[in-house]
């Protein structure tokens, strides 16, 4: 099997715990153990049994979920180890050889390097910058085939945080329902909008959607590796027949721990935490933009990055190993998502390593370039 090198996750592997100041992750600043748990809890958690459960996830913990959703119940969840799996689990189980995949870029860009190595077309819709990196309609509808079976997006998106306005969530449903295809939704980053206003799942607005969502990005747990899909029963039982070709199971601790924190209150009261961390960072990272002129870009909604133009004469890549390994900050250059002259900044990064990260590069660049 060929698979293109998955080069975002890459640079993160090779390098993130080799520099000083790691700016390259797009989730919060992890939590700990016992900041989440309360001493009757650590105590039941040591004496939990490590089977292996429901391969599928618990009925309570799919039950817990499928709450998270309208109208859904445990039949439509399925417990993956983080969302990486569920990505390769749905494209796995839905997509096969022939079939067409719209992919709105930039992205994770999971799903299409696994899609194009089962023989999938992929079919790339660009988000572009002088559009609020918001989907062009025109070209969508242009992008149709007879063998077009779903569109996926990563909402609200990595790198850039735009998320749709709502009229535009109803119009990537109408689109997906005239043609009778699937949505396919990460929404990793979902319950991390600055405004407050959690965004609507696109489970709830259109049947035939299959969601990625977990526990590492908005809800700052990614060593849990807990992730799920939610979709339709028969779809969803798919992905579990793959599920018995990979991984089996998720891991009996961390089915203990998303039971207690997907609890609405305490999930509501994590994804505060998250969105005020997040905002206080925005802030940062925009008076520095204000003070970097070779800087700009447009403000994220949600998430956990930004996403940075610049104007230097260097190719992105070549300035992300620049501030490697001249100033130890690791950030991700725009070429992984095929974006030259822009890099990823990760704002749920601690604040004084942001600033401190941020600090280096504004010196930087001022000696280095001259602005
Ligand atoms: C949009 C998106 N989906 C999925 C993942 C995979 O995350 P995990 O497997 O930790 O849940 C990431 C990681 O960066 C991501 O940004």
């Amino acid at each position: 099997m060929q698979i293109d090198e998955f080069t975002l996750e890459r640079i993160q592997s090779l390098y993130e715990n080799l520099v000083e100041l790691n700016l390259s992750d797009s989730g919060v600043h992890p939590y700990r153990l016992n900041e989440l748990l309360n001493q009757e809890q650590q105590q039941e958690l040591l004496s939990i049994e490590l089977g292996y459960g429901w391969t599928n996830g618990s009925v309570q913990l799919r039950e817990r979920i499928a709450a998270l959703y309208s109208n859904r119940t445990s039949d439509n969840v399925i417990v993956t180890n983080g969302s990486a799996e569920a990505n390769f689990l749905m494209v796995m189980s839905l997509l096969e050889k022939g079939d067409e995949l719209i992919v709105i870029v930039p992205n994770y860009m999971q799903i299409a390097g696994w899609a194009k190595s089962l023989g999938v077309k992929v079919v790339e819709i660009p988000l572009l910058e002088q559009d609020g990196w918001l989907p062009n309609f025109e070209l969508l509808e242009k992008s149709i085939s007879a063998n077009t079976k779903m569109l996926t997006i990563c909402h609200p998106n990595n790198p850039t945080g735009s998320t749709l306005p709502l009229e535009q969530i109803q119009e990537l449903v109408n689109f997906a329902k005239r043609h009778d295809i699937y949505i396919h939704a990460d929404e990793v980053y979902k319950g991390a909008e600055f405004d407050g206003n959690e965004l609507p799942s696109f489970a709830d607005e259109y049947e035939k959607a299959i969601i990625t969502c977990g526990l590492s990005k908005a809800m700052a747990m990614p060593g849990l590796r807990l992730g799920w899909l939610v979709g339709l029963p028969d779809d969803i039982y798919k992905t579990w027949q793959c599920k018995d070709y990979t991984s089996i199971t998720t891991s009996a601790v961390s089915e203990y721990v998303a039971n207690i924190v997907l609890e609405p209150t305490f999930r509501h009261q994590v994804l505060t935490r998250s969105k005020e961390f997040l905002i206080d960072n925005l802030n940062r990272i925009s008076e520095w933009v204000d003070g970097n002129s070779w800087a700009s870009f447009v403000p994220p909604k949600a998430g956990g990055m930004a996403f940075i133009r610049y104007d230097l004469p260097v190719n992105s890549t070549e300035l992300a190993h620049e501030f490697r390994q001249e100033l130890s900050v690791l950030i991700l250059p725009g070429d992984v998502y095929g974006l030259d002259g822009y890099f990823r900044v990760g704002i749920g990064a601690p604040s004084d390593h942001l600033e401190k990260g941020l600090e280096r590069i504004s010196h930087y660049v001022k000696h280095k370039y001259g602005v």
